[in-house]
């Protein structure tokens, strides 16, 4: 029930260092119980969502260490292949495990995730292509029990580009026996990341980031070094934050070819971007216009920056409409920041958004961990002094958020103060 109070009024300036990606972090991190022995990890997040994916890996049997620069997996021994309840719970990304465990053990027992509260997230596409790879899943008591003697490879045609399923089922096809091809798979940066890990880990894999992967499977993996790439949301959540304050923000370590459709949009509201050596720089002269715009798999503009751009055309000069084509109920947070003065009509997955002149302070709580840090960018443009509840939603995904927001010029308090972390 941590609680962060934000003052309004400030205009963001200076440089920001990019963290890794939450997104590819997770992932890596589960993909490292494919070889037995030591994998090291650079430049992941000190997040809770990463610090939980270390609890369940050390819930099998793996030794987790945060050092320096990164985190070590040791997965030479697995002593269980249960990820339970309580931890996934915490985070549905624990699934993760689930392609993993079943190449390298034939069996593994998942908790029923829970997690985030944006929609119905069925994870049926990760179980259909286990089961086309030869997997046996049953559901019982709550958990997804599923065992397999010997993976072997299989044409996958996805219903839907989704990157948890791309994630696991190519995971699961790097030892499967034969050549697996999943079609209609998710483009995002984080499975390109996830390819790069399992091809230094040995695995014969072609074609991630496009939307035929091609996966000749490995009779065995061997640890492997990585360094996880920038968080593209964490990049475009500064950029926006900068956009709204009508700051002027330099990202360092940002990719720009990762966020092309979202930059446009800044661009159109009157932003001016520029690469710089190692990140980008966005700054924001004037009030921004408004801009529509419509969530969509990768390219598209990402379902994680919907809300985070609602904060930001809530002050913009002019209506703009959103369409959320990826997660169904992605706008119960809205009222949040319609309680502080914002103009937002929403009908299915529209919204409408009439920009007001400025937002008024007023207590609201963080639903999720993106629309958490969309209420610190309204708190931002807001008259006094905003009251964030669970904010510990945003400790989830962004790593020194305060701090971060702190260094760039932003008044904000922590109550009670962030003593914990690892
Ligand atoms: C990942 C990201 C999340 C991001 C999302 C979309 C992580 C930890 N999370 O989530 O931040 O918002 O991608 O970019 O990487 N679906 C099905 N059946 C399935 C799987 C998904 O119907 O088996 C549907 C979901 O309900 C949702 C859509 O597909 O409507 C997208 O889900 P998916 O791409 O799988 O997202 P996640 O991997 O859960």
């Amino acid at each position: 029930m941590d609680r962060l109070f934000v003052t309004g009024g400030a205009r963001l300036a200076g440089s920001v260092r990019i963290s890794g990606a939450k997104n590819s972090a997770l992932k890596l991190m589960a993909a490292s119980l494919l070889a037995p022995g030591r994998s090291m990890l650079r430049n992941v997040p000190r997040i809770q969502d990463c610090f939980t994916m270390g609890e369940v890996l050390e819930h099998l049997g793996a030794g987790v260490s945060w050092e320096d620069g990164g985190v070590a997996v040791d997965a030479t021994h697995l002593s269980s292949v249960e990820a339970p309840y309580e931890l996934v719970r915490r985070m549905r990304a624990s699934i993760a495990v689930l392609g993993p465990l079943l190449a390298r053990t034939g069996e593994a027992r998942v908790a029923m995730p829970g997690g985030d509260n944006i929609g119905s997230r069925p994870i049926d596409l990760h179980l259909d292509g286990l089961r086309r790879m030869g997997a046996r899943i049953d559901a019982e008591h709550g958990f997804l029990v599923a065992t397999a003697e010997g993976l072997t490879a299989a044409p996958i045609t996805l219903d839907y580009p989704s990157v948890g399923a791309t994630e696991n089922l190519m995971m699961a096809a790097v030892t499967a026996e034969g050549v697996s091809v999943i079609d209609n798979a998710a483009r995002e940066p984080e499975i390109a990341d996830l390819a790069a890990f399992l091809a230094a880990m040995g695995a014969g894999i072609h074609g991630a980031g496009s939307a035929t992967i091609e996966i000749e499977g490995v009779g065995t993996l061997e640890p492997a070094e990585h360094t996880v790439i920038c968080d593209r949301i964490e990049a475009g959540t500064w950029a926006a934050a900068a956009v709204a304050t009508r700051g002027d923000l330099v990202l360092d370590g940002a990719r720009p070819d990762h966020l092309e459709l979202f930059l446009e949009k800044l661009g159109e509201g009157g932003a001016e971007i520029r690469r710089t050596d190692d990140g980008l720089r966005v700054r924001q002269p004037e009030r921004a216009g408004a801009a529509d715009f419509v969530t969509l798999p990768y390219p598209g503009i990402a379902t994680d920056f919907q809300p985070i751009l609602l904060a930001m055309l809530s002050t913009a000069n002019g209506t703009s409409i959103a369409t959320e084509n990826v997660f169904e109920g992605r706008f119960t947070y809205v009222d949040e920041l319609r309680r502080m003065g914002a103009d937002i009509r929403t009908e299915g997955h529209h919204a409408v958004i009439r920009g007001v002149e400025r937002l008024s302070a007023a207590p609201v709580r963080a639903m999720d961990i993106r629309a958490g840090a969309a209420m610190a960018i309204a708190a931002l443009t807001a008259d006094g002094v905003t009251e964030i509840a669970d904010i510990e939603h945003v400790d989830r995904g962004y790593e020194d958020f305060e701090a971060k927001l702190t260094g760039l010029g932003a008044e904000v308090r922590r109550d009670p103060e962030l003593v914990h972390l690892p």
